[in-house]
């Protein structure tokens, strides 16, 4: 390492130009792709870097950043950060910025996509040409559930969740929201958005719910038997924002025994790892966490990442980097 310089680890390939942008400004390692998902990895190598620009499946505990002692910011690259010990991190003088805002449309788009996907069973439909069972047009074939006039329950209404909302009204469906805090009175208008303080009583009331919300003690098994139970039979449930909001047993069990009638699953609880009565569960569409995954948002993500490191180690004033996380 070239000393005069700061260290960075990046910790896995990311888009070049981002790496380009911070090998301006400082010597970059870049780490190999799942190497440094491992907490033991990361304290034994972390102790020269003075920022971390780590994925959101690497773990960045308070071992991590005790071994860390240059670390000046750990930067996420995603907009979730529960990988993150935030309060050790505030107690360390350790900075930790993520991403929001670049990533919203993408996640928007995204969540659209898996909704009519699964209300129109077009992961069944392929298969079933595939496997050489198509003879024909069917009247009765593959009937799905039309979205207009149908129930959106959305938990967690921030940029995310209100984004998949405009795209879902623009298909005519009505929005329901449960979040920590009703929006202001214009926002909610725009949606045309009903707010109901009771998850449950969400549940109930929604055809499709979506989980767009963070992942914290409140959230961690929201989605719990209790709440499977609640939902009407024909219900769907999508998840784009972290897999433990879901109790996935309760979750699996629910699909197998027909409570509700499907689910689209971005994350998991243990990721890369699946729960394996969900791989083997009926209407389930099961994907790699891929939500953000655009050639400009996972370009836009990096760049915002890396200028959060640029500024904290630059000494520019906390307030001026608008990325930054308060514990
Ligand atoms: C994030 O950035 O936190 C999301 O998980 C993207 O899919």
């Amino acid at each position: 390492m070239n000393s005069g310089k700061p260290n960075i680890l990046i910790t896995e390939p990311i888009p070049a130009k981002v790496i380009d942008h911070l090998r301006d400004f400082a010597n970059v390692t870049v780490g190999e792709k799942g190497y440094f998902q491992s907490e033991e990895n990361l304290i034994n190598e972390i102790q020269p870097y003075d920022a971390l620009l780590c994925m959101l499946s690497v773990p960045v505990t308070e071992a991590v950043m005790k071994a860390g002692s240059n670390l000046k910011i750990v930067a996420n690259f995603a907009v979730g950060y529960d990988n993150i010990d935030v309060e050790t991190a505030g107690s360390l003088g350790i900075r930790v910025a993520n991403t929001p805002d670049v990533l919203t449309e993408a996640c928007g788009d995204y969540a659209m996509g898996l909704l009519l996907a699964l209300s129109r069973k077009l992961k069944e439909a392929e298969q079933y040409l595939r496997d050489g069972n198509f003879k024909g047009w069917e009247p009765l074939g593959f009937l799905g559930m039309e979205l207009r006039d149908r129930n959106l329950g959305i938990i967690g209404m921030g940029r995310i969740g209100q984004a998949f909302a405009h795209r879902a009204r623009a298909f005519g469906m009505n929005i329901l929201y449960h979040n920590r805090s009703k929006l202001d009175p214009d926002s909610e208008k725009a949606l045309d958005a009903t707010y109901i303080e009771d998850s449950g009583e969400l549940a109930e009331k929604s055809d499709v719910v979506s989980l767009n919300c963070p992942l914290t003690d409140n959230t961690r098994h929201l989605v719990d038997s209790d709440f499977l139970n609640r939902m009407p039979d024909h219900a769907l449930l999508i998840n784009i924002s972290r897999g433990a909001v879901i109790d996935e047993e309760a979750l699996a069990e629910a699909l197998h025994n027909k409570v509700i009638a499907g689910a689209a699953l971005d994350v998991f609880e243990k990721e890369p790892e699946v729960h394996p009565k969900l791989l083997i569960a009926p209407n389930t569409l099961l994907l790699p966490h891929i939500a953000s995954a655009t050639h400009r948002t996972r370009q836009d993500i990096g760049m915002l990442a890396a200028d959060a490191i640029i500024s904290v180690l630059n000494g520019k004033d906390d307030r001026e980097i608008p990325n930054l996380i308060t514990p």
